[in-house]
């Protein structure tokens, strides 16, 4: 990819984007009475502007039809989650019924830890990327507990070599056979959060089954910003939350994705509740609890409809984009912004995230020895989004649909002022 530091250069990538229409259909937060620079679609993403007519909706359906609107509203509220499965089987690589939506990824991870996760005898590990986002940490540790094992040696944590930053994929499939004899699940995030590595989910899944275990992933920073093959690559079980790149709005309803090999497996146990009952018979109010086919059967409640307005109408939006199409200007909008941020060398930091396009997002992560808090409170002070974790991490992350060319340039061009203001 061939790249020029100059305005004139972005305004003709803009040009040229074929995506550049779906910046118009979101909502900016403002600074100073002008447009932020917002690259935190990987923490929360922006709202569609077609959210408050889908609210309005639901609004009146509920004012006008009370209960009559689980089954005769405009999209009937039993059968709501239904409307978001076709665009996430897309962009996650899955059958229709390998997907749903419900609760959040926190909850959804233990309802799937309560299937996936069934030690026996000698195979009772979990294998996990040391340094995953923290609720994955303390889910796996307390379901670990669950079953009576201690989390210090019923889970596997594997690191960064000495002096090294990201995982190498060898090394996870390497530890994952060495530890064949007592490996249960292998459960790792997607993106680490952290350091915005991207792993290879098929190389992970094909390891874990050859080693006897199962595989699930948390892709909460992963759909929506990176096309997967879910079903093809035979990843047993993922979660994810809804309101990072799929913009589904805070606390949105999560996403689950269990692959129909195991959904269709009738040896595989789970916790029941009425919605995760096939429709037919839910209403009759039976005594024994007959699961849905597919991920739906992991359903516990009632659809919270409410949680899910906002990402259904960005679904709309991401229906009309193409996830590939995406992906693709993503790549190029990411690499200009780490191009760019290679010219500023009068900030000490380090991207620590993988150069390779393959094993990463949207997302880079810019590692600061020191000063991180107060250059991260400056950009903050400039009506720059973006958010800072510790230690030391400013995460940087343009969404491709409605991010351009232009605003990594002046994001760039802001960070070279830096210089200027402390000079
Ligand atoms: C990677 C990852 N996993 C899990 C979570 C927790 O998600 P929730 O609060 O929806 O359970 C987050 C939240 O940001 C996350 O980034």
């Amino acid at each position: 990819m061939h790249f020029e530091d100059s305005l004139a250069f972005a305004t003709k990538m803009d040009r040229k984007d074929p995506l550049k229409k779906y910046a118009r259909l979101f909502h900016r937060p403002r600074f100073k009475r002008q447009r932020a620079i917002y690259f935190c679609g990987n923490s929360l993403g922006l709202q569609p502007r077609a959210v408050s007519k889908a609210f309005r909706q639901e609004l009146k359906e509920w004012k006008n039809l009370a209960i009559e609107g689980y089954w005769n509203a405009k999209h009937p509220w039993l059968f709501y989650h239904d409307t978001c499965k076709p665009v996430l089987a897309k962009m996650t690589g899955a059958g229709l019924d390998e997907v749903t939506v419900m609760n959040a990824l926190t909850v959804n991870l233990h309802l799937l830890l309560t299937s996936f996760y069934r030690p026996t005898g000698d195979h009772y590990k979990i294998l996990m990327e040391a340094g995953a986002f923290p609720s994955d940490q303390y889910a796996i540790a307390t379901q670990v507990k669950l079953h009576g094992h201690k989390p210090s040696s019923a889970i596997i944590e594997i690191a960064p070599r000495k002096g090294e930053k990201l995982l190498r994929t060898e090394d996870i499939l390497h530890k994952i056979a060495a530890n064949k004899n007592s490996l249960a699940l292998v459960m790792m995030g997607g993106i680490n959060y952290y350091t915005g590595q991207l792993y290879d989910l098929k190389a992970i899944t094909a390891a874990a089954h050859k080693a006897g275990a199962l595989a699930g992933f948390d892709l909460a920073h992963v759909t929506g910003n990176v096309p997967l093959r879910l079903h093809d690559w035979k990843v047993d079980f993922a979660v994810w939350c809804s309101y990072k790149y799929l913009n589904g709005g805070p606390g949105a309803a999560g996403g689950i994705f269990v692959n129909n090999a195991n959904s269709n497996n009738a040896r595989i146990s789970r916790l029941g509740g009425w919605w995760g009952n096939d429709e037919s018979t839910r209403f009759q109010m039976e005594k024994t609890f007959r699961p849905k086919t597919g991920a739906d059967g992991w359903q516990l409640s009632t659809t919270q409809v409410f949680n899910m307005v906002a990402l259904r109408a960005s679904l709309e939006i991401f229906k009309k984009a193409g996830i590939k199409k995406l992906h693709r200007k993503s790549i190029q909008l990411t690499a200009y912004l780490e191009f760019l941020l290679q010219k500023l060398k009068h900030l000490d930091f380090e991207i620590i995230t993988p150069s390779d396009p393959e094993q990463r997002g949207a997302q880079l992560s810019l590692y600061f020895k020191k000063d991180a808090k107060a250059i991260h409170q400056q950009m903050i002070d400039n009506g720059i989004v973006v958010d800072y974790r510790e230690p030391g991490v400013i995460r940087v992350a343009p969404a491709p649909l409605y991010n351009s060319f232009r605003e990594v340039f002046r994001f760039f061009q802001i960070l070279e002022s830096f210089k200027l203001s402390e000079s």
